[in-house]
C-alpha cells in the first residue's frame, strides 16, 4: 500500500490536463466512487490496527493532494478558455437577433415629412394636451361649433374659460408657430390627435396627422394646388392626378377637399375607390384672415394656405389596408408585411 500511495502522489504531481473534460476524467479516475484513492481507503479498512495511524495519515495527505490538484487543473482549464476544447466552431453562423421593423404609420409619416422637407418645410411639434384657445378659439371656431362638444372632444378639465383638452387636430401647432415664428412661415406639424369617436374599420379615437402651413406675401390658391399636386405625385406615383372639391373649415376660406386618382385602377373604378376612380386624401384651404389676425399677422400684407391629412388614411391608400384597427392591434403577421419598407 505504501508504494501505491507514493506512486499515486508522484502521478498527481505530474498530472496535466488541457480541457475541462480531461480534468473531469482525472477526477473520476482518482476520486470517483471506483477511483484509485477511494479504492485505497476501502483497503485501509482491512489493514492491521497498528498500521492504521501511519497509513491513515498518508491516505489523508494523498486525498488532500489529489483534491487540490484537481481544483488547480480545473481553474487552469477555465482560464485558457474553452477554445482549446474544440467544442466551439467559430465558423458557425451566430444566433439571429429578432430585428423589428418600423410601424407602417411611422413609415408613412416619415415619407410625408421627407417630401415636404424637400419642398423646404420645417417640422414643428406641440403639446398633445392643449387648451381650447389653440385648438378652437384662435382657429375661428364659433362658440357653439359641434367639435367643441363633449361628444367630439376629450376634455381634461371642464368649467374653465379656457379648458384643457386632447387636441383634435395639429392645427393647434400651426397657431403656436404663427405666434412665435417670424414670417415667411413654411412648416409641417406631424403628431397624434384624439377624437371621441366609436372605433371602427374607418375611424379611431387616436390617429396621426400631418398638417402644413405656408404664409408669405402673395400666396395664392394656385400655390396651394401646386404644392398638393407635387406632394401627391411624390407619395402615390408620377402619373397621379388630383381634384379639388369645395368644402368648409372654420379656419380656411375658401376650403377644399382633395382627391387623388385611384392608384389601384388608375381611375377606371374599383372597390377601393368604390367605382369613382378617386380617393380622398386631405383637407385644405386659404388661411382665413381672422386666423392670421388672431395670431398677430397683418392679413392685408400676408396670405397663406394650410392643409391637413390623416397619416393612417394615407398609409391605407398607399398599401391597401382595409381596416384602420390593424394599425393598433400589434398583430405581428400584419406588421411584418412592412419590413421591406424600411428605406426611410
Ligand atoms: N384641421 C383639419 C382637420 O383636422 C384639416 C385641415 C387643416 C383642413 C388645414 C384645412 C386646412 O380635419
Amino acid at each position: 500500500m505504501k508504494e501505491q500511495i507514493e506512486q499515486l502522489l508522484e502521478e498527481i504531481k505530474g498530472l496535466k490536463c488541457a480541457t475541462d473534460k480531461e480534468v473531469e476524467e482525472a477526477r473520476i479516475r482518482l476520486l470517483g466512487k471506483k477511483g484509485e484513492v477511494t479504492k485505497l481507503f476501502e483497503e485501509f479498512r482491512g489493514i492491521a490496527p497498528e498500521l492504521k495511524k501511519e497509513f491513515g495519515q498518508k491516505l489523508n495527505v494523498l486525498k488532500k493532494e489529489a483534491t487540490a490538484k484537481i481544483e488547480e487543473l480545473k481553474s487552469m482549464a477555465k482560464a485558457t478558455g474553452s477554445a482549446s476544447t474544440n467544442s466551439d466552431d467559430v465558423t458557425m453562423p451566430g444566433d439571429p437577433y429578432g430585428l423589428g421593423s418600423r410601424h407602417p404609420v411611422s413609415i408613412a409619416r416619415q415619407q410625408i415629412i421627407n417630401i415636404f422637407r424637400k419642398f423646404g418645410y420645417d417640422v414643428a411639434e406641440g403639446p398633445e394636451i392643449e387648451d381650447d384657445y389653440h385648438v378652437f378659439e384662435a382657429l375661428n371656431f364659433p362658440p357653439n361649433h359641434p367639435a367643441r362638444d363633449m361628444q367630439d372632444t376629450f376634455f381634461v378639465s371642464v368649467g374653465h374659460p379656457n379648458p384643457l383638452l386632447l387636441r383634435t387636430h395639429t392645427s393647434s401647432v400651426q397657431v403656436r408657430t404663427m405666434e412665435k415664428m417670424s414670417l415667411p412661415i413654411r412648416v409641417i406639424c406631424p403628431g397624434r390627435v384624439f377624437r371621441n369617436e366609436a372605433i371602427s374599420a374607418r375611424a379611431h379615437c387616436i390617429f396621426h396627422q400631418v398638417e402644413g402651413l405656408y404664409i408669405d406675401e402673395n400666396v395664392s390658391f394656385a400655390d396651394l394646388k401646386q404644392a398638393i399636386l407635387l406632394f401627391a405625385r411624390e407619395m402615390f406615383g408620377a402619373d397621379t392626378q388630383i381634384r379639388m372639391r369645395p368644402s368648409y373649415f372654420p379656419f380656411t376660406e375658401p376650403s377644399a377637399e382633395v382627391d387623388v386618382s385611384c392608384n389601384i385602377c388608375k381611375g377606371k373604378g374599383c372597390n377601393i375607390c368604390k367605382g369613382t376612380g378617386w380617393l380622398e386624401i386631405l383637407g385644405c384651404g386659404m388661411v382665413d384672415p381672422n386666423v392670421l389676425e388672431a395670431s398677430g399677422i397683418d392679413s392685408k400684407k400676408y396670405s397663406g394656405f394650410a392643409f391637413g391629412m390623416g397619416v393612417e388614411r394615407i398609409a391605407m391608400l398607399k398599401w391597401q389596408v382595409n381596416d384602420l384597427r390593424h394599425y393598433f392591434e400589434n398583430d405581428m403577421r400584419f406588421l411584418r408585411e412592412f419590413s421591406p419598407c424600411v428605406e426611410v
